[in-house]
Parts: structure tokens; C-alpha cells; sequence
């Protein structure tokens, strides 16, 4: 067994096979490259690592180094985004995913990556594998009346092929409450090419005024019905522009994720415009020290950035 990127044509078809198999075994309109497409596209080996026999692979991982900024300068960091774990299902259970988990470890260590974060629902596996939750973010749930109230649905408009412009106004729009993931207007404009991800702003002549306010629903098979990021002037505007998101296409509620630690003005108006909250861990990790964990837990990272 050893662990190596998929560098030939064959691995590169085999492994997406497995992907397919074990993250999306009910099928997909769209192949799962195009769900992550900057870790899985063409080209994007180097972040993928696989465990297997003669050069087959039978167990999988993406690992992406990012740089976590913002807060004070010390609390940048260099960390591993993880995503895309899979086994084959014929050798689940021998202890493969472990040991590529612990493969992730030390090339992390190698690399100066001061911890490894995933988003995942197996908590009971990924504790097994020395993960635990970070950070904390609220799941507020806003209901949707199917007619229009105060909202002027003419002011908001769906973006389809967002300029590098607007993808940088709407960088620069984001509320910013301590460390997140670095990410380029490139990137961003990549990530909003996901199939399935809908992003409204308002409308205006220009990027800076369209991004004032900005919502993103939905990505890939994942966050249906989920608003994971976004900007606004204040939380009334968020919450109505929440709500044109669910009306367009057809919802009764949708889930808002917000960092936990909220400007009080925003938290008291978001309780009044949502029927449910719940605060939840962000994500899972692993991390090389303290000083690490401490300036993941006061993070939040924002859904596009989730693999
Ligand atoms: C989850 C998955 C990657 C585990 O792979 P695996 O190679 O079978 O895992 P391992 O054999 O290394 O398991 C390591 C430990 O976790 C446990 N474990 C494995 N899957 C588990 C699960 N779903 N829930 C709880 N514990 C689990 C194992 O029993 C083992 O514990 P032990 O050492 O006490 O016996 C695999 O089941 C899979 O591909 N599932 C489908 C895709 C998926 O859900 N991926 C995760 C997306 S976030």
C-alpha cells in the first residue's frame, strides 16, 4: 500500500469512479469534478491522494493548503482544507481511510499546514481518526411567505456569469468577523461556476453597489436550500434577500449559516426574522497545537470554500 496522486490517465478515470460511487451513490445531473472544481479539475492532482495497490486507488482524499487571514496578523495561518474522503465500498473497513487520514497528517506537518479541517456529518468516524469539532457557526431558519410582502423583488437580480469585478466587490462585502479562507476573484468566479449555486445581489450599475447586498444558495449536491454566504448593509436586507433566494425557487424556509459571534444589533433582528436558531460546530479538525486551535475556533469559513 502507499499513497501517490493520481498522475496517469487511468488513475485519474478509476478514481473518479469511486468518487462517484461513494459520495454520490444516488447519482447527479453533473460529474463530481464540477462540484469541486478546484481541487478535482483537470489539472488538480497534486491536491488529490490516493491509497492503493499497484497504483490503483481504493481509498481517496483531496488535501488543499489555504491560508487562514484576517483578525490579528499573528492569526494568520497556513491550514489543509480536507474533502472528497472515500473508500472503496468492496475495502471499507480495513482501515484504509485511517491510515490516509494519518498520511494527511504528516504530509500537513511536512508542509507547515498547522491543522486539517473537513466538513462532515460521521463525527463518531472522523473522532476515531483524532478529528474534533472547531468553531461554531448558527443555523438560523427563515420562513418564506409565498407572496411578495416589503420586498421590491425588482431590486435583486440573479447573477449568471459574474465579472471578476463583482467577484471582487463581493470579497470585499462579506462581513468580516476574524480568520477566514483566503480566496482570489478568480477563484471565487471558479467556485460560482459550481453547478447549482445561485447568487443574487442587488441590482446596480455598479460591482461595489450590486455587492452591497449578496446571497449564495446552494453548491453541487450540497447546501440545498442553504444560504452560506453572503454580504449585506444590515441583517433586514440579508433576510429579505434570504427570502427572494427561497421564493425564486420555490421553498417555504431556507437555512441561513452566520458566524456565531454576531454584532449584537445583527443577532437581536435575525431573532426576530427567523422561526428556529441553532448553534452548531463549523467544522471537524485536526491541529498541530493550541495556538492553532485557538485561532481556528474564533474562525469562520464561508461555504464556497468548503470541500
Ligand atoms: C467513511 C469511509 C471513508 C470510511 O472508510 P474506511 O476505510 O472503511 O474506514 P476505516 O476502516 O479506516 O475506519 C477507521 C475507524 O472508523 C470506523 N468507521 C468507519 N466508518 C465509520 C462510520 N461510517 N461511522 C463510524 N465509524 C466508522 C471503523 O470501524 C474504524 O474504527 P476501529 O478502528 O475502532 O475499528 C467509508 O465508509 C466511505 O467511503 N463511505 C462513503 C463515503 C463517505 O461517506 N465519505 C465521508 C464523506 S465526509
Amino acid at each position: 500500500m502507499e499513497i501517490f496522486h493520481p498522475k496517469e490517465v487511468g488513475h485519474r478515470s478509476a478514481l473518479m469512479r469511486v468518487l462517484q460511487d461513494g459520495l454520490r451513490p444516488d447519482g447527479a445531473a453533473f460529474p463530481i469534478e464540477a462540484e469541486y472544481p478546484l481541487v478535482l479539475g483537470q489539472g488538480k492532482e497534486a491536491f488529490s491522494y490516493c491509497l492503493g495497490t499497484s497504483e490503483k486507488p481504493l481509498a481517496h482524499a483531496n488535501l488543499w493548503p489555504r491560508r487562514l487571514i484576517g483578525g490579528t496578523p499573528s492569526a494568520d495561518l497556513r491550514i489543509g482544507l480536507v474533502g472528497n474522503v472515500v473508500t472503496h465500498e468492496q475495502y471499507r473497513g480495513q482501515g484504509l481511510a485511517r491510515e490516509l487520514l494519518e498520511g494527511l497528517k504528516q504530509e500537513a506537518s511536512k508542509h507547515g499546514l498547522k491543522a486539517l479541517v473537513l466538513w462532515s456529518d460521521l463525527n463518531a468516524f472522523y473522532q476515531k481518526c483524532g478529528f474534533s469539532s472547531c468553531s461554531e457557526e448558527l443555523r438560523w431558519l427563515i420562513q418564506v411567505p409565498r407572496r411578495e410582502n416589503s420586498v421590491n423583488e425588482s431590486q435583486v437580480v440573479l447573477q449568471h456569469e459574474p465579472s471578476l469585478e463583482l467577484c471582487a466587490a463581493l470579497l470585499a462585502s462579506r462581513l468580516s468577523l476574524g480568520p477566514t479562507i483566503e480566496r482570489s476573484a478568480k477563484e471565487f468566479q471558479t467556485l460560482l461556476r459550481i453547478p447549482e449555486v445561485s447568487l443574487m445581489t442587488t441590482e446596480a450599475t455598479t460591482p461595489r453597489a450590486a455587492a452591497a447586498t449578496f446571497t449564495i444558495m446552494g453548491k453541487g449536491c450540497d447546501m440545498i436550500g442553504v444560504v452560506h454566504e453572503w454580504g449585506a448593509v444590515d441583517a433586514f436586507a440579508l433576510v429579505e434577500q434570504v427570502r427572494a433566494q427561497g421564493r425564486r425557487l420555490g421553498y417555504s424556509e431556507v437555512l441561513l449559516l452566520t458566524p456565531a459571534r454576531l454584532p449584537e444589533t445583527w443577532l437581536e433582528i435575525l431573532h426576530k426574522q427567523s422561526s428556529q436558531v441553532q448553534r452548531h460546530p463549523m467544522a471537524l479538525a485536526w491541529c498541530h497545537d493550541d495556538a492553532a486551535r485557538k485561532v481556528l475556533d474564533h474562525s469562520f469559513i464561508w461555504g464556497l470554500d468548503s470541500i
